[in-house]
């Protein structure tokens, strides 16, 4: 059967701008005309990760975001000083995320079932300042239930281990799991959304998920768009010399 198509968004994450800047610590590129230019092509939210190192988006950016677009989804761990730019910022979503201070990326989910109390209080204050509060999960019924439990709208799936996957059986696993998990927290009244690692290679079986309503990228489309973009900067500095 056909599961009735739901309208699927997408949430364009622009840390990678800021990494890119942060190389320079200087203005450009800005993650914020970044967000601002993936409006008009197809962005439905934007996304931006402010970690407690501040590697790439700093804490000015998020203020400069939530004024600039039209939804901002806020990835953060509960780091007290993040939870605090949140609850001024007020973006229309918090996605709650694991964070290592090593990790080059978010690497797994977030333990909600072993969150303990400090999680509970962290989703209860956004709760209370009306701020959306989804927990970036694997796809795991534990995981699922708890969110529910603590009061989250939403949960976002970790899509790492299905993109990564190294062999067709293994992705086909991760798959399972993934479409399992979303049809669960659907019918527990979550929004479901996924997002890490996905690409132009490896979407195309999880935008087939029917209860997915939202996917969130960042790492492929700030990649591509380096490449895209570079005979046009190219072009546009051999002008300038020639003149
Ligand atoms: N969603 C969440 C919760 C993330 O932590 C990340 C990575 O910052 C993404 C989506 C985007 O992942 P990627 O950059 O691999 O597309």
């Amino acid at each position: 059967m056909v599961h009735p198509r739901r309208v699927l968004r997408l949430g364009v994450n622009v840390d990678h701008v800021a990494t890119v800047r942060q190389a320079r610590r200087i203005a450009e590129p800005d993650p914020v005309v970044a967000a601002i230019l993936a409006q008009p092509a197809g962005a439905d939210s934007n996304v931006a990760h402010l970690r407690e190192d501040r590697r790439h988006i700093q804490d000015a950016d998020i203020r400069r975001l939530k004024k600039a677009v039209r939804r901002l989804n806020m990835e953060m761990a509960i780091w007290p000083g993040v939870i605090e730019t949140a609850l001024e910022v007020r973006p229309e979503r918090v996605t709650l995320v694991p964070e290592r201070r090593e990790e080059l990326t978010t690497e797994g989910g977030l333990d909600v079932a072993g969150g303990g109390p400090r999680l509970a209080r962290a989703v209860r204050r956004f709760r209370d300042a009306r701020i959306l509060v989804s927990m970036f999960v694997g796809p795991d019924a534990d995981q699922v239930r708890a969110s529910v439990a603590l009061g989250a709208a939403a949960v976002e799936f970790h899509t790492g281990h299905y993109a990564n996957a190294r062999t067709a059986a293994g992705r086909r696993a991760d798959l399972d799991r993934i479409r399992a998990a979303a049809a669960l927290a659907a019918s527990l009244g979550l929004e479901v959304a996924a997002g890490h690692g996905l690409n132009l290679a490896n979407v195309s079986a999880i935008v087939r998920i029917p209860e997915i309503e939202e996917l969130n990228i960042g790492h492929s489309i700030v990649g591509r768009a380096i490449l895209a973009g570079m005979p046009a900067a190219v072009r546009e500095m051999k002008a300038l010399m020639r003149r």
